[in-house]
Parts: C-alpha cells; structure tokens; sequence
C-alpha cells in the first residue's frame, strides 16, 4: 500500500537575516491512507514546520517527501498546487488565515469547492457539524473558537484525502473541541481521510489512533493504543523520555549493556 506520507531525511533549516535555524533534523516517518495521527511535542519542535512541509506549503531544505506516492519534493509549483486543491484540507494554527473575512460561514465553504459546482447539501452538513448552521456573520466577525470550527469545515469542504490540521482546538472549550475533532475522526472513518493534527489536547490525541512526538527536530517517540515507544533515530540517536531525566541528566556518561532484546542504559560514576 502507498503511504499517504512519506518523510525521508527531512531537513528544514529557516535562513533569517544573521542565522538559521534547523527546524527539523532527519525526520523519516510515515503514515498509512486512513491513519490518524497526533503530532505531540513542546513549542518550538517543529510540529508546525513539518505539518506545512505535508501540506506543500514548504519545500524542504533536504530529504524526500512524498504524497500517496508523488514526490512533492521535486513536483514543479504548477503540479504541486493542483495535487494541494485535489487531495489536500489544511487547517492553520491562525484560524483567521484559513478563512475569507467578509464571506460568510457558507460563503467560506463554498469557496473551499472551487473547481466543483458548489454542493449545498454538504455545505449544509458541515456547518451542521461544527454548530455553525445558521450563523451569516461574515467570518471576519466571528470568535477565535467559531473561526476554528469553521476552518475544519472549510479544510473538508471538497472531501481532502488527506487532512492537515495545526492546533484545530485550541481556543475551543474541551465540549467544542470534542465535537470539532469529531467530524475528522467520521471523515476518516467514512471516506478513509487520513488526518494528521498538531495538538496539545490530551482529548483530542487520545481520540486519533497514533501520536508522533517531535522534540528538538526529530520524531521521538511514537505510540499507539496509549503506549509510548521511543523511536531509534540515525546513528542510533535517543531521545529518553522527560520523566527519565533525572535519572540521566544531560552530559551523564552511560555504559551500554547488550540485553538478549535490546539494550541496558546505565549511568557510570563520573
Ligand atoms: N519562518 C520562520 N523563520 C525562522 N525561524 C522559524 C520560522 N518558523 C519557525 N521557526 C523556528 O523553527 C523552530 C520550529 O518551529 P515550529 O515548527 O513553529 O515549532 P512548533 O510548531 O513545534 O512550535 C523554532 O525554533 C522556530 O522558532
Ligand atoms: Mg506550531
């Protein structure tokens, strides 16, 4: 089966005026068509920067990165921009940027299916769904937690194959935020969308069926089913869990045991 994701070797490195900044360091990781994933991690890790790589708004700086089996690290703009409208929904984290302020909630939707004939019964529904119907505020006067709602209704607006979402609930109280991670979770379970969203929320990474947790630029740790693994990087690179630094603070030296099914980390005496 093709992958609806594959990162290989990823690098982003940001250039600013008198630095750079490495968001992402050799990042490999995939997601199978229908997954549904949380990426976790603290601020700063990159979470945002690999989402926008996914959703072709970012080139990477190195390394491969394919969707349903195209390579958009190479794919001219023109093609890039064609594979985005067809396959890709995306919710950014500034929910005013996913949204026409002076249309209305359905105006905004509708404006999502371009290229299609505008489908009002499905407009109808999504607004619905995310507790919009009804409302003709334009979207510029709506709240920051009536925004979000309506860019994930926005994102889904022309049945995206894949669903790319940045923090989609956090100005929502966790009864809102419940509700709006419900409809991708349908989507995903009605028409196979596979969905991958950056979030803080416990409710809403404990709702998807895989966490992907980025710290310093790489994948650390994975898990499904409410286990927590940690991911062996190149070279053999660890990223040990929070709760264990204080056995292994950083610059502990540490001797490594070969056990029958991995190994033992100890630390030796200074
Ligand atoms: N446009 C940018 N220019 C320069 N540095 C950036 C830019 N965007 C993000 N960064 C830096 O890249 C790193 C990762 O950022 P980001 O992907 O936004 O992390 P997260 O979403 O996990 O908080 C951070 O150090 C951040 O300051
Ligand atoms: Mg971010």
């Amino acid at each position: 089966m093709t992958a609806a994701v594959r990162c290989q070797g990823i690098v982003q490195i940001y250039k600013t005026r008198d630095l750079e900044v490495v968001a992402l360091r050799d990042v490999d990781l995939a997601v199978e068509e229908g997954e549904t994933v949380a990426l976790l991690g603290p601020s700063g890790a990159g979470k945002s920067t690999l989402l926008c790589l996914m959703a072709g708004l970012l080139r990477p700086s190195a390394g491969r990165l394919w969707l349903h089996g195209t390579e958009v690290s190479r794919l001219p703009q023109a093609a890039l921009d064609r594979l985005r409208a067809a396959e890709i929904g995306v919710v950014l984290q500034n929910p005013a940027r996913n949204l026409i302020p002076y249309a209305t909630p359905a105006q905004n939707v509708a404006f999502a299916q371009r290229g299609r004939r505008a489908d009002r019964r499905r407009i109808a529904e999504l607004l619905e769904r995310v507790g919009l119907a009804g409302v003709r505020r334009p979207a510029g006067g709506l709240s920051g937690g009536e925004q979000q709602r309506l860019a994930v209704a926005v994102a889904l607006a022309n049945r995206p194959r894949l669903l790319l979402a940045d923090e989609p609930t956090s100005q929502l109280d966790a009864a809102s935020g419940r509700a709006v991670i419900a409809l991708p979770r349908a989507t995903a379970a009605e028409h196979g969308t596979t969905v991958v969203a950056v979030t803080h929320d416990e409710a809403v990474s404990r709702a998807l069926g895989r966490t992907v947790t980025i710290r310093d630029g790489r994948v650390g740790a994975e898990g499904r089913r409410g286990e927590e693994l940690v991911v062996v990087g190149r070279e053999g690179a660890l990223q040990l869990p929070p709760e264990y630094h204080h056995l292994l603070p950083p610059g502990s030296r540490v001797r490594v045991e070969p056990l029958e099914d991995g190994v033992a980390l100890r630390r030796a005496e200074p």
